[in-house]
């Protein structure tokens, strides 16, 4: 068999054996900064699929950080959980926090970790009493709250550059449909519908659906018919690997922006994408907001104006990449890949606000 490839600096991988969780922390890359990314927790079908998930989601961090101007590396924790969150009782999940909070320790500041799927500020609140190497704990315990606002808000800047570069005049009137109403697509979705958008979503938890059709009149689709439905603008905010070159060359729909890490199964999929004249926001700089936030505010000392601002942001950074993939006729991922590239090859920049990091 063949060994995995991969450029990223250091993966730890550690078992509890009185919880049956596997804690995988993956380094990519230290050249801007320290890593960051956020712990995600679930349950995987095995180590070696906990292990390549840590490390591709680090990568994407580093694209992320280097493409949003953040002074950080990129990193990720996953904990392979031996059940669903859910079905954990309240002192196993403490004991697994604990474990977590003690790998972190380990890695002495190379790796801060935040919120991710699976987490919350809450868990963030418990992690930084054990260690310092946290962001996004929750207002009340001091930290700046969750991510998923700013996330949210920095994709739905996505969303209008990315029907601008389509011709579409405007949210207005749009089929925009959310795939997944948790933190981040919950909120997508309300920014959507105040603009006019008309919501289409789908949830595997059928309350959020409810929800959302209770409060934006949103058409609930089952979760099977995401790929086939026709809508104007896709918004996936679950999680990753919606979009192979198979189902890309299907998927019915003008402009796709939204918050999964690691939307794509790979880069390929991005050309089957421009080939289509799809418009693809590439997901680590659309999603970019929730780093925006935690660095921002935890390391840069950026107040909650500057924050929205530079979130806002995110909207000019599509739009150069946009008009880079259009004047060389590559896909977009090429192109926010290149930018990114460029970013990492320079190296570290010296930031312009004074650091607040703990
Ligand atoms: P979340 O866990 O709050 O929400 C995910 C939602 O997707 C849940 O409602 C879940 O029921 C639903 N879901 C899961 N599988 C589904 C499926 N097959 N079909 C339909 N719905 C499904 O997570 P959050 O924080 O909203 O994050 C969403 C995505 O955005 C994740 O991929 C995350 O990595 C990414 N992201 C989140 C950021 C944040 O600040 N929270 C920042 C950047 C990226
Ligand atoms: N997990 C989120 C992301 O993928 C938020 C986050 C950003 C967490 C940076 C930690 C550090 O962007």
């Amino acid at each position: 068999m063949a060994l995995p490839e991969w450029d990223g600096e250091l993966t730890s991988v550690r078992h509890d054996p009185d919880t049956g969780a596997w804690f995988v922390i993956g380094v990519h890359s230290t050249r801007l900064g320290p890593a960051s990314g956020g712990t995600r927790a679930m349950v995987y079908d095995g180590v070696a699929d906990a292990v390549a998930d840590a490390r591709r989601l680090a990568g994407a961090m580093t694209s992320k950080m280097a493409a949003a101007g953040l002074p950080m590396g990129g990193g990720k924790s996953v904990i392979a959980l031996p059940a669903p969150r859910a079905e954990l009782d309240d002192a196993t999940w403490h004991r697994i926090l604990h474990r977590h909070a003690a790998n972190l320790n380990l890695l002495g500041g190379n790796y801060t970790t935040g919120p991710d799927v699976g987490t919350s500020a809450a868990d963030m609140d418990v992690l930084a009493t054990l260690t310092p190497h946290v962001f996004g704990r929750s207002a009340a315990a001091g930290g700046p709250g969750s991510s998923a606002p700013m996330t949210a808000l920095g994709v739905f800047a996505a969303i209008e550059v990315g029907v601008a570069e389509a011709g579409l005049d405007g949210v207005e009137g749009l089929r925009v449909l959310v795939q997944g109403l948790g933190a981040v697509g919950a909120d997508v979705a309300r920014l959507a519908a105040r603009a006019g958008g008309k919501l289409i979503v789908t949830d595997v938890d059928p309350a959020r659906c409810t929800a959302a059709a209770d409060e934006l009149g949103a058409e609930v689709i089952d979760t099977g018919d995401v790929l086939s439905r026709a809508c104007d603008v896709l918004v996936p905010c679950a999680t990753g690997g919606l979009l192979s070159p198979a189902t890309a060359a299907t998927v019915p729909c003008t402009v796709i922006a939204g918050a999964a890490n690691n939307l794509l199964t790979d880069d390929a999929a991005a050309e089957v994408l421009r080939r289509r004249g799809i418009t693809y926001a590439p997901d680590f700089v659309a999603n970019a907001g929730g780093a925006i936030h935690l660095v921002g505010r935890e390391v840069l000392g950026w107040d909650a104006a500057e924050v929205t601002a530079r979130t806002r942001a995110v909207g000019d950074t599509l739009a150069g990449i946009f008009a880079d993939a259009r004047a060389h006729d590559i896909s977009t991922v090429a192109a926010a890949g290149r930018a990114a590239a460029r970013t990492l090859a320079d190296g570290p920049r010296p930031t312009s606000t004074a650091g607040a990091q703990r």
